[in-house]
């Protein structure tokens, strides 16, 4: 995979219309970016639906602005994080989903997903992986006293915040950053990583499928 300091979509070769589908768990802030993106004509994509699991998250009313269905899955009402996987998985095939987007989904997923979308699994973690993984990464980049921190798209494994990097975004921590204002630098970033990393997934993926077809 490519790093790259500035995604310029314009640069990037052309690839089927991609078929995603959106995990999100509260604001959808990336959601919307993503949204933004297809709606610009940059991403070449539709999202075919929004799973969250919060009832009231406001990924929903940004669903709905953007005219994509949503669907509550709410994991209280499941007996295990496999059951709560197999629904997902369920829901994303009926919409035909190819591509799965974790955009702030706050739950730790299993092999169920993870196997049913091979490769075709993306997250977003505020930090520059693999450092900080887990919860609070933004507190605990501040916490270690760092000057550089930032954003990861990256593939799902089973491990988290683990899988294969995709792209990155550097964001300078400033003398007397809070958490929320590092945090809202990181979101702007995010925004303009994620639907070039998207673009940036398929691509590879189409030419490594090409590979192992010759
Ligand atoms: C982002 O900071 C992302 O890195 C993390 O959850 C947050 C989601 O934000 N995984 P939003 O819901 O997209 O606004």
């Amino acid at each position: 995979m490519v790093a790259l300091i500035s995604p310029d979509f314009a640069e990037f070769p052309p690839h089927p219309r991609l078929k995603i589908g959106v995990m999100a768990s509260g604001s959808g802030s990336n959601f919307e970016a993503i949204a933004q993106s297809i709606q610009d004509g940059h991403l070449n994509a539709e999202i075919q639906v929004v799973i969250y699991n919060n009832p009231g998250a406001k990924v929903v009313d940004r669903a709905n602005r953007f005219g994509v269905p949503s669907v509550l899955l709410n994991h209280r009402e499941f007996a295990s994080r496999e059951d709560l996987d197999q629904a997902i998985v369920d829901t994303l095939k009926q919409h035909s989903v190819e591509w799965v987007i974790m955009a702030g989904w706050m739950r730790i997923v299993t092999p169920v997903l993870i196997e049913a979308f091979r490769d075709r699994i993306l997250n977003i973690h505020p930090s520059l992986l693999p450092s900080f993984k887990g919860n609070r990464a933004v507190d605990q980049a501040l916490q270690a006293g760092v000057q550089i921190t930032g954003c990861t798209v990256h593939l799902v494994v089973p491990e988290v915040d683990s899988g294969k990097i995709i792209i990155q975004a550097a964001v300078p921590v400033i003398e007397g950053d809070t958490v929320e204002a590092l945090q809202s630098r990181i979101h702007a970033q995010e925004h303009r990583i994620y639907p070039a990393a998207i673009a940036i997934a398929a691509i590879h993926s189409v030419t490594d499928d090409d590979r192992h077809q010759s």
